[in-house]
């Protein structure tokens, strides 16, 4: 039996999570939840967007599963990655309908902890500051772990991604720290691109990438544009993960331009919960659902409007469980 913690936050967050239970509720795991609130309404409700329970909860869990925040999101989920200290973000892009977008398939790595993403800034008499903090520590750590997966799961390049012509000091150290780690792994080949000539490479030349490891805001603007390679945000699932704490959640935000209409494409957190499952030593699991989900996309006939289908994120979810 697995506690999890369960977060469905904002907008289309409470939706999907749900749906994902659903799924989860028929495999011959056993899970208890425990319910945890965080976001814009828990803001509106309890003066915070992430109470110290909901920490708490996180905290003492075997995993986390999270939907998503909204405005709150910065408050909330990276807040919660460092609370955790899950210093790694792991976000597949992989086409699961090759005839439409071919046989894409990679892994971002994302640097979890530091860079401009942990909002570090200030107003000043000018206008304002944002410090980017690049440690060789948090680098040497996030290129390990990507030559260390590249080489688990027989991946046989890994690129890095940053923008060191520019940012000569900062990123020039990551890019030194990628580098002396791909010493190490002489059997697994290592390049390095500016992050503007990747966001074109990843539209011309989806296929060179297998493993690109970044700094945390770039990986998280590429990981979207992965995304659009392969059918949208309702299709990538993340996983941050730390020496002694998982939290799993999809790539999309609370979509509130969706929100409440029930057609929010259930999948990214259904792969998220297979993440989850890989995490828990439940592979066995993790890749039944995740055949189904292929399978239920192929037949197309009960699928979300994304997919061109005309379901509900909950009926396709009970469809993919009737299937387990
Ligand atoms: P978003 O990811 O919520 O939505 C971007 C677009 O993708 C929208 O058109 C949306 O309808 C579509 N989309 C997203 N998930 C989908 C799904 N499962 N099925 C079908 N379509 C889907 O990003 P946006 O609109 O930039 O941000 C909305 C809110 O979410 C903001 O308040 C933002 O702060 C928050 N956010 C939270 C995140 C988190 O909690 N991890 C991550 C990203 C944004
Ligand atoms: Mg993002």
């Amino acid at each position: 039996m697995y506690n999890i913690a369960v977060i469905p936050g904002d907008g289309i967050g409470e939706e999907v999570v749900k749906a994902t239970t659903t799924v989860l509720d028929k495999l011959d795991v056993e899970f208890n939840y425990t319910h945890a609130i965080a976001g814009d309404k828990c803001k509106e409700e309890t003066g915070v967007p992430l109470p110290d329970e909901t920490i708490q909860i996180a905290k003492e869990s075997d995993a986390v599963l999270f939907g998503a925040a909204g405005e709150t999101a910065a408050d909330v989920i990276v807040r919660l990655r460092h609370e955790l200290s899950t210093f790694v973000n792991l976000r597949p892009v992989k086409s699961l309908q090759p005839e439409k977008y071919g046989n894409i398939d990679f892994m971002i790595v994302r640097e979890n902890t530091e860079d401009l993403y942990i909002g570090d800034e200030e107003e000043t008499p000018e206008g304002a500051i944002a410090r980017k903090k690049i440690t060789k520590a948090a680098s040497d750590k996030i290129c390990e772990y990507a030559f260390k997966y590249a080489k688990d799961t027989g991946r046989k390049k890994v690129t890095a991604v940053h923008k060191a012509n520019v940012l000569k000091i900062s990123d020039g150290l990551f890019k030194k720290c990628f580098y002396e780690t791909a010493e190490k792994y002489p059997e697994i080949e290592s390049n390095d691109f500016y992050v503007d000539a990747t966001a074109m490479y990843l539209i011309t030349n989806p296929l060179d990438f297998e493993v690109i490891v970044t700094s945390n805001l770039y990986g998280d603007i590429l990981s979207d544009e992965g995304a659009g390679l392969v059918g949208g945000l309702g299709m990538i699932p993340s996983a941050n993960i730390g020496d002694e704490n998982g939290l799993f959640e999809p790539v999309h935000g609370s979509a509130p331009d969706i929100a409440g209409q029930g057609i929010a494409n259930p999948v990214a957190t259904i792969l998220s919960a297979c993440m989850m499952l890989d995490y828990l030593g439940e592979s066995e699991s993790a890749r039944r659902i995740e055949d189904i989900i292929v399978e239920v996309i192929q037949e197309g006939k009960i699928v979300t409007p994304d997919l061109g289908g005309t379901a509900s994120t909950q009926e396709m979810a009970e469809y993919i469980a009737s299937k387990i």
